[in-house]
């Protein structure tokens, strides 16, 4: 017996199935189903996400057990089902609920329900949490932040071990080695490819009005270290892997909490154990 999501229960079958994947519809995520069915088997990007999980998979730990897992923006739960298979317990978060009804109804389908949890959450509500997360998934929602940085600061506080970070990105990349302090009068580098940059885009892109921004490599590896994390590896397809770094904290630790504070109502401090921040803020 099959439950769908507007409680209305219906025999199992393949036909069932479908008609329930239809009620669901549009999926972003091409889920593949244990019968076999698909949700979105003519995605425009192809087999998606799990191309970029093939590309991401062997890079993180096999066995994933005692391990806490968010995953941010965590659409139809793709990257979440593959953690929990690899004995993760994890939350995934998301603002939308026709994808959170879609995640839900495909834990049942996997019989993952009591490793994954789904809830509806802006990724700056994780400020007003307390749980951290040994592997943080941030895959494919930065550029779609109207606060970008802000909601960087906010999820790599989260982070215990590692974070997986994905973003749309400009072409290109050169980066500019020294970016310290420039001369006022002197700020040609800043044109130079190599500099961080980030692209505004104030008129949509490929229809998307939420698709505020594009950084370039470098941007990507300069706010991941600003958020106080350390690149470890870099895949294809836009993918970085990166852990905390306790000699480099973000500045929301140390001299620049007051604005964190304002922003979020609340002090976003990560517990971690070798942290030096706490020995400023607290
Ligand atoms: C491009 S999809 C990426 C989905 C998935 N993370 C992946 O990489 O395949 C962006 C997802 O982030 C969600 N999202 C966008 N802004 C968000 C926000 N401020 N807080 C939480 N989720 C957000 C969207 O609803 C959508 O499910």
């Amino acid at each position: 017996m099959a439950v769908n999501t507007s409680g209305v229960e219906s025999v199992g079958g393949k036909g069932d199935l479908q008609a329930e994947v239809a009620n669901l519809a549009p999926w972003f995520h091409n889920l593949h189903l244990p019968d076999g069915t698909q949700t979105a088997p003519t995605h425009p990007l192809g087999d998606f996400p799990l191309y970029k999980w093939e590309r991401l998979a062997g890079h993180l730990p096999q066995n994933l057990e005692g391990w806490s897992a968010l995953d941010v923006g965590c659409n139809a739960g793709f990257y979440s089902f593959e953690l929990a298979r690899r004995g993760a317990r994890v939350t995934g978060i998301d603002l939308n609920l026709h994808y959170l009804a879609q995640a839900k109804w495909a834990a049942r389908q996997y019989g993952l329900q009591e490793r994954v949890t789904f809830r509806e959450m802006q990724v700056y509500d994780l400020a007003h949490t307390e749980e951290m997360y040994d592997l943080v998934i941030f895959m494919g929602v930065f550029y779609h932040l109207r606060y970008p940085m802000l909601g960087l600061d906010i999820v790599a506080q989260k982070v215990k071990r590692l974070m997986v970070f994905q973003t749309l990105t400009m072409p290109g990349t050169e980066v500019y080695e020294d970016t310290h302090n420039l001369d006022i009068e002197h700020r040609e580098p800043m044109t130079d490819p190599g500099w961080p940059k980030i692209a505004f885009i104030e008129h949509k892109l490929a229809g998307d009005p939420t698709n505020w921004w594009a950084p370039n490599h470098a941007a990507v590896e300069a706010t991941l270290r600003a958020a106080g994390m350390r690149v470890t590896e870099r895949l294809g397809h836009e993918i970085y892997i990166c852990e905390p770094d306790p000699d480099n904290p973000a500045c929301i630790n140390t001299w620049n909490s007051a604005e964190i504070i304002s922003a979020t109502g609340r002090r976003v401090m990560s517990r971690r154990r070798d942290d030096r921040s706490d020995q400023v803020l607290e």
